[in-house]
This record gives structure tokens, C-alpha cells and sequence, in this order.
């Protein structure tokens, strides 16, 4: 689990590539255009500007190379010229890239013309989740600090987290060790070392936690009572004294 300094180079480059592929998005994510032609514009991106490959595309069978998830979808939505965005649209657009074998994965909320407030308020209270947990990473700090100060929050903010799906272990492979709950207790789960790199990717919803899995598609995620659902996902580093946002786009400093 933990990386040596070449691993640490390839992922700092993967990292800022995914991140920069959420940043070249955010111009074309307005009413009017499908989510198909967001997944050809990302891909084309991805493939032929910044010489990457799409990890999602053809994982476990995954047909597209971005996760496009709207309104009450959790996670894993699967893009489609079927599927037009509309004013009052939240989406998470969700990127990962693989650049010489190291995969960056990160995954940001957009809203769709006029933001509601309910919504734009689940948006940034899920924000604020995903840099609560990334606060708690250190030496020695454990994962349940980090399930933790993300569940306070967003539970104190009167929303839920979703169990079934959590952040992971990355680097050359995709999802490895270990498992990342957005939920937990404090100084609980494995202890945090220099060099181990996992995401950090929060589902928060604003009515109950639970989940179905499309019996359509086999893997779009919704919410059971079709209330909305935000995700917010980086890519850290444990450095000496803390941590590094592999994925951190140029609007944010930590
Ligand atoms: N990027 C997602 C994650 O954060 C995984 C997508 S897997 C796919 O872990 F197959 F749905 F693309
Ligand atoms: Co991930
Ligand atoms: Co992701």
C-alpha cells in the first residue's frame, strides 16, 4: 500500500491530468447538451490532448469513459445523447485517467443553469465533507477519523451517507486496498503511513442513505426515494506531515 517515489511522480502526474480534464469540462456543462456528448468531449480530451486512457471505459464492463451522475443518481451513471441536461440539473461529472500505468480519480458537482438552494446547499455542504475528511489525513491518523468528520457534517447537517459505496486504495490498479468509509468512528480502522494514496469520494444525500442498483443497466445508483444525491471525490497523498491533493484543480487551495 505504500508507494515508492517513482509511484509518487506517476501519480502526481495522473492526478493533476484528471484534474485538469474536470476543469476543461466545466464550460460545456449547461442546458441543451446530452451527457453523451460531455463523455465524447472528455474522452476525446483524455485520449488525444493530454495522451491518457479512460479507466472507466470497458472496466468490469463500464461502456463509457466518464461517470455522469444527475438529481437522484449516487454514483456510476452512464452516459447517453439520450439524456439532455436541463436548468435545475445538478450532475456529478466523475474522471479517472491512467497516465504510465498510475490512475488519477476525482469528481466534482456541477450545477445545471439556475441552481435551487436546496440543491445548491446539499452541493456545497457535500464540499465541505470531502475537505473535512481530507483534513483528518496525517500519519498516524486513522480511516475512522476520516468516516467520521465526514458523517458528522453531513448528518449534522440533517443529510445521509451513502453506505455502499466508498472512497479506495489507488495507483496502478484502479480500486485496491484500503476501503475508504465515508462513515465511522474516531480512532478506529486502519492507521495512516507517508506514501499510501486513496480517494476520498463522498455520496451524500438528502433523504435516506439507501441505494438501488439499475436492474436495466447494471449500474446506475439511485436513491431509494428519488430525493438528491451529491459526490465530491479527490485523490490524496499521506506526505510527512499531513497530506497532498494529487487532484487539486486551480480554484482550490488547501
Ligand atoms: N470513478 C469511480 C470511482 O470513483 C469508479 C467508476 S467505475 C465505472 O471509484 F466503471 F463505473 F466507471
Ligand atoms: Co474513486
Ligand atoms: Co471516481
Amino acid at each position: 500500500m505504500i508507494k515508492n517515489s517513482d509511484d509518487i511522480k506517476g501519480m502526481r502526474v495522473a492526478g493533476k491530468l484528471a484534474a485538469q480534464t474536470l476543469e476543461m469540462i466545466g464550460e460545456h456543462v449547461k442546458p441543451g447538451i446530452s451527457t453523451g456528448e460531455l463523455d465524447k468531449i472528455c474522452h476525446d480530451y483524455i485520449v488525444d490532448e493530454i495522451g491518457c486512457i479512460p479507466a472507466p471505459l470497458n472496466y468490469k464492463g463500464f461502456p463509457k469513459s466518464i461517470c455522469t451522475s444527475i438529481n437522484q443518481v449516487v454514483c456510476h451513471g452512464i452516459p447517453t445523447e439520450n439524456r439532455i441536461l436541463k436548468s435545475n440539473d445538478i450532475i456529478n461529472i466523475d474522471v479517472t485517467v491512467i497516465k504510465d500505468g498510475y490512475h488519477g480519480d476525482t469528481s466534482k458537482m456541477f450545477m445545471v443553469g439556475k441552481a435551487q438552494p436546496h440543491a445548491q446547499r446539499l452541493v456545497d455542504i457535500t464540499q465541505e465533507c470531502l475537505y473535512r475528511g481530507i483534513e483528518q489525513v496525517k500519519p498516524g491518523a486513522r480511516l475512522g477519523d476520516i468516516g467520521h468528520a465526514i458523517q458528522v457534517h453531513a448528518e449534522g447537517n440533517h443529510y445521509s451517507v451513502v453506505r455502499e459505496y466508498c472512497g479506495h486504495g489507488i495507483g496502478k490498479v484502479f480500486h485496491e486496498d484500503p476501503q475508504v468509509l465515508h462513515y465511522g468512528q474516531p480512532n478506529t480502522g486502519m492507521s495512516l503511513q507517508e506514501g499510501m494514496c486513496f480517494t476520498i469520494e463522498p455520496m451524500i444525500n438528502l433523504g435516506t442513505y439507501k441505494t438501488k442498483l439499475s436492474k436495466t443497466d447494471g449500474w446506475t445508483v439511485e436513491t431509494t426515494d428519488g430525493r438528491l444525491s451529491a459526490q465530491w471525490e479527490h485523490t490524496i497523498l499521506v506526505t510527512q506531515d499531513g497530506f497532498e491533493v494529487l487532484t487539486q484543480r486551480s480554484e482550490e487551495s488547501f
